[in-house]
């Protein structure tokens, strides 16, 4: 009892001391867990909620909350990276703190959160005016750190940014501005003040002759590149009390990790100088790396360290030395070498740190050129030295680089990386992704505008030519050829339960090879799609809900009743379904020539001509006019990409993915309120901003795949220079200049009439325009678009016989079609669409 009761003081005595002791650090310090009204103990520290009431964090405005319930990085820290805040606006966090120096900690990790994608995610951040971080990419950059580790033991799943500097005002303001067109998120924030001496003012400068430099923290900020904990192993924040500094392990960035052999004792150490108790924790002095093959007594080599650094900086390179050997001085004798330049010589720890197990560090500022971005530190022998031994010693190592004009931000190229590819996989074939809670309603309004339209259709029936009202086929007829296997439930009764086939899963089982993974041809949000083959031969895509799939059985069943109501010749058709034994399978029809994407950039397959990319755009903008104006609020399509525009076998193109889709606005509301979703490089800026859907955020969205069409290129390609990243900006801006040429296809060169190039680009300006109701409506696309390919058409005719083309082609006049003689000279004249409208795409109702 009595040795319990002694260690339960033992332990209150610890606690109280470490409180004591955290508390001259947590005093004005804030730690924050970003996007959410909770706090929660990591690392053994309380971090609170961003949004929690009374935490004196001000933020700007609400940005999203997102959470996921995945995570793949260290579990300490999954309570506070599984959630993020979200800015789609730019978003500022206030914090008031006293006047004085501060560490900034901002945690990143790319958590998987609805549509928003990390790896389009690109945004920039700075603090009090001082610019931090520029057109950057969470998941690229970590790639990145992993890539370089020659061979460490760590990877990194998540980012933690450390900055210094002075405040000299009394907020923080950290300043979160995503690029145009994309998002940006933060995991947590730290704000904790930093003891003045933890950096002298005046530093020996690397090749200097033994001239200093002023670290001017008056006017520059520092950035932590490396925190290394040389020859032993990762310390943790809550292992360095004094500052909760990550110490990393070392021997990944060791050039060859056999050349230093790892020493250690822990015995007692003391500061070298009672000021330096925070310039590291004793832990960092407990081991070190000494040179290996200690049985040579000349030593002819370096411990080399090799890390990666921005170009153009300047830094502060801080190492830290603890002699754990030798108990006299002439022992240990040894150079010191940044960039290959001798930072010091005649090293001897013994005496430059008073004696044995005493902790020291030496700072050194090293300018590196433009063109360098490694940065090199090497310890090797003094052979000019008359010591003893010729071994060097090093316990850390920390690269800290200095901001120049208020800018401590490099633009990284992200260059080697796969990011590309991630936006082709994402949703290949026809995917249906989460949140389309609104479906129901839809279908409600689709029941209603069958019942409205019914008069029109019997029209139909009579031939008579349609009104460019809602036209909706079930699938009677389309599935028609299908013969006995069709199975109609009640199919009389109006809007109600009339659907597509009901497949049995034995069915579906037959059809995909038992779900063969070789047959796979898309993988979205939803599940997998197999290419099948239905038992009458026809082939199919059948995408399978996974298991964990947001999507329920209510949102499954009202999307299957839509889905077969929609029907147009420029719209995928759903087959049937199967809902069988807790499964949630969609069947489609198969496109076999895959996504338009596919054609244009990015594989093997042959490029499609001008005239045939002018008739997919036809056929898309078909299958979109369709959805706005079909009924009497529309649809909203809300994901109009490349990849979800589908060719079949003769390349007619077709609209995919109405996973995403609502129904536009009622007459007296000129716009949905809606959370913003969508793929990023196609998102209507408009709608970023107000959160407010038309079916101009639509038209925004296919101006973007019109330029992706005309340059075959990524609409966000981040291995490209910065205003070449996003294709929108970059083709507005050639179009400004009259440059649009020098950006097209390179393998359209000399094969297209310009006058239909020029008219095109002019539409998918349009489309573009900042504001919605600048911005044409489908219909007039199409219009435009269809004069477009008679341009083309009537240049191919008069070029067909000749083999060299002249750019300054005259204007064919149109010929005999009715429609020459309407050409619009501007995009404002609308369009007689139903006379062009003449080629009976949308199918009929029975
Ligand atoms: C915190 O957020 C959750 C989920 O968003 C909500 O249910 C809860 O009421 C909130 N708590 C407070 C105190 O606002
Ligand atoms: C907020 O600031 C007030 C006044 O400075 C202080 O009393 C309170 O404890 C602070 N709240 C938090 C959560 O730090
Ligand atoms: C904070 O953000 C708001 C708008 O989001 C902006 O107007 C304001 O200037 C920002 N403040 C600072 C100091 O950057
Ligand atoms: C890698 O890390 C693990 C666990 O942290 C450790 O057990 C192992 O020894 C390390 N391996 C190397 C080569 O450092
Ligand atoms: C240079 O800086 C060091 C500290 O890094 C200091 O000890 C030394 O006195 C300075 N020398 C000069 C000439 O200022
Ligand atoms: C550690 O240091 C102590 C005291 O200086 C010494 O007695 C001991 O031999 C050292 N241990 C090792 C393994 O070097
Ligand atoms: C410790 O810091 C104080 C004030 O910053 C300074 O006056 C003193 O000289 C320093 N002592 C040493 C040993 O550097
Ligand atoms: C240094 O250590 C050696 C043994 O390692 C010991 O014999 C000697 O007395 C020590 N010298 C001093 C000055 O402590
Ligand atoms: C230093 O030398 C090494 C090898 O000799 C070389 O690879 C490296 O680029 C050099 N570093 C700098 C910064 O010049
Ligand atoms: C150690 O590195 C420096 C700088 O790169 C180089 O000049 C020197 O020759 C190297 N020493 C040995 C023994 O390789
Ligand atoms: C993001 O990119 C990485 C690397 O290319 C890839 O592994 C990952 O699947 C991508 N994530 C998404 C959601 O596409």
């Amino acid at each position: 009892m009595k040795v319990q009761g002694m260690g339960m003081l033992g332990l209150f005595v610890v606690v109280i001391f470490i409180l004591v002791r955290a508390g001259n650090a947590q005093l004005n310090a804030f730690l924050v867990n970003c996007g959410s009204n909770s706090s929660v103990i990591v690392n053994g520290r309380k971090w609170i909620g961003d949004s929690s009431p009374g935490n004196n964090i001000t933020l700007s405005s609400h940005g999203i909350e997102a959470s996921s319930a995945t995570f793949n990085g260290d579990p300490v820290y999954a309570p506070l990276y599984k959630n993020a805040r979200l800015f789609i606006d730019r978003l500022n966090y206030t914090f008031q703190v006293p006047q004085g120096r501060y560490f900034l900690r901002l945690h990143f990790y790319p958590l998987v959160f609805e549509h928003y994608d990390a790896n389009v995610s690109y945004f920039s951040v700075s603090a009090n005016g001082l610019k931090l971080i520029s057109e950057f990419n969470i998941p690229g950059e970590i790639i990145q750190k992993n890539e370089f580790l020659l061979g460490g033991n760590s990877s990194f799943s998540s980012l933690v940014k450390e900055y210094i500097f002075n405040v000299d005002t009394n907020v923080l303001v950290v300043d979160f501005i995503p690029s145009k067109g994309t998002f940006g998120l933060v995991n947590a924030i730290e704000v904790i003040p930093v003891a003045d001496n933890l950096f002298a003012e005046s530093v020996k400068k690397v090749g200097g002759n033994g001239a200093n430099a002023s670290l001017d923290f008056g006017k520059r900020g520092l950035q932590t590149v490396y925190r290394l904990n040389v020859g032993g192993g990762r310390i943790r924040p809550d292992q360095d009390k004094e500052f909760w500094r990550l110490w990393e392990v070392d021997s990944g960035y060791m050039i060859n990790p056999d050349a230093g052999s790892e020493i250690s004792n822990q015995s007692a150490i003391v500061y070298a100088s009672p000021n330096d108790t925070s310039v590291a924790p004793l832990l960092v002095y407990e081991s070190a790396r000494t040179m290996s093959n200690s049985q040579v007594t000349e030593k002819r080599f370096n411990m080399s360290w090799k890390m990666e650094v921005d170009p153009g900086f300047d830094y502060l390179v801080r190492l830290h030395f603890c002699e754990l050997q030798f108990n006299v001085s002439s022992q240990r004798n040894f150079r010191i070498y940044i960039n290959n330049r001798t930072a010091a010589d005649n090293v001897d720890l013994f005496m430059r740190a008073g004696g044995k197990n005493r902790a020291y560090h030496e700072d050194y500022f090293d300018v590196t050129s433009p063109a360098t971005n490694n940065l090199w530190i090497q310890l090797g022998p003094d052979s000019s030295a008359s010591a003893a031994g010729t071994d060097a010693l090093l316990s850390g190592l920390e690269v800290f680089k200095l901001s120049r004009d208020g800018n401590l931000a490099y633009v990284q190229r992200y260059g080697n990386l796969e990011l590309k590819k991630s936006s082709q996989t994402l949703k290949l074939w026809v995917a249906i992704g989460a949140g389309i809670a609104s479906i129901a309603i839809a279908a409600a309004i689709v029941a209603l505008m069958f019942w409205l339209f019914r008069k029109p259709r019997a029209k139909d029936a009579e031939g008579k030519k349609t009104s460019p009202g809602w036209r909706p086929l079930f699938l009677h007829e389309s599935t028609a050829n299908a013969k006995g296997s069709l199975r109609y439930q009640n199919p009389s009764a109006l809007g109600t339960s009339i659907t597509g086939r009901h497949f049995t899963f034995a069915e579906i089982k037959a059809a995909t090879n038992n779900f063969d993974e070789s047959l796979v041809i898309g993988v979205g949000g939803f599940g997998k799609v197999y290419k099948g083959e239905l038992e009458d031969s026809t082939l199919a895509a059948i995408k399978r809900a996974n298991p964990q799939s947001q999507q329920g059985l209510k949102e499954f069943e009202t999307e299957i009743e839509l889905l077969s109501k929609l029907r147009h010749r420029h719209l995928v058709a759903m087959i049937g379904f199967c809902d069988e034994a807790n499964e949630m399978i969609l069947v489609y029809e198969f496109m076999a020539n895959g996504t338009l994407r596919s054609h244009l950039f990015g594989s093997d397959l042959p490029s499609l001509t001008w005239k045939q990319r002018l008739e997919v755009s036809i056929g898309a903008a078909r299958g979109l006019h369709y959805l706005h104006t079909g009924s009497e609020r529309g649809i909203i399509h809300r994901d109009v990409k490349t990849t979800n525009i589908l060719l079949d076998e003769n390349f007619v193109a077709k609209m995919a993915d109405f996973g995403l889709s609502k129904t536009g606005p009622s007459l007296e509301h000129t716009h949905v309120s809606t959370a913003v979703k969508g793929s990023f490089g196609y998102l209507d800026p408009e709608y970023f901003r107000r959160q407010q859907l038309t079916e101009k955020s639509d038209v925004y969205s296919f101006g973007v795949v019109l330029f992706e069409v005309l340059c075959a290129r990524a609409v966000i390609n981040p291995t490209l220079p910065k205003d070449q990243i996003n294709l929108a900006e970059w083709a507005m801006k050639n179009q400004r200049q009259k440059s649009l040429e020098t950006i097209i296809d390179p393998r359209l060169r000399g094969k297209y009439s310009p006058e239909s190039i020029k008219r095109y680009a002019e539409i998918a300006e349009k489309c573009l325009a900042d504001e919605g109701k600048s911005r044409p409506t489908m219909g007039e696309i199409l219009w435009h678009l269809e004069y477009v390919l008679q341009l083309q058409e009537a240049w191919l005719r008069e070029n067909a016989e000749e083999v060299t083309i002249t750019d300054s082609h005259p204007l064919t006049p149109l010929n005999d079609d009715e429609s020459g003689a309407q050409v619009p000279t501007n995009l404002e004249t609308q369009g007689d669409l139903d006379a062009q409208d003449k080629e009976g795409e949308s199918e009929h109702v029975i």
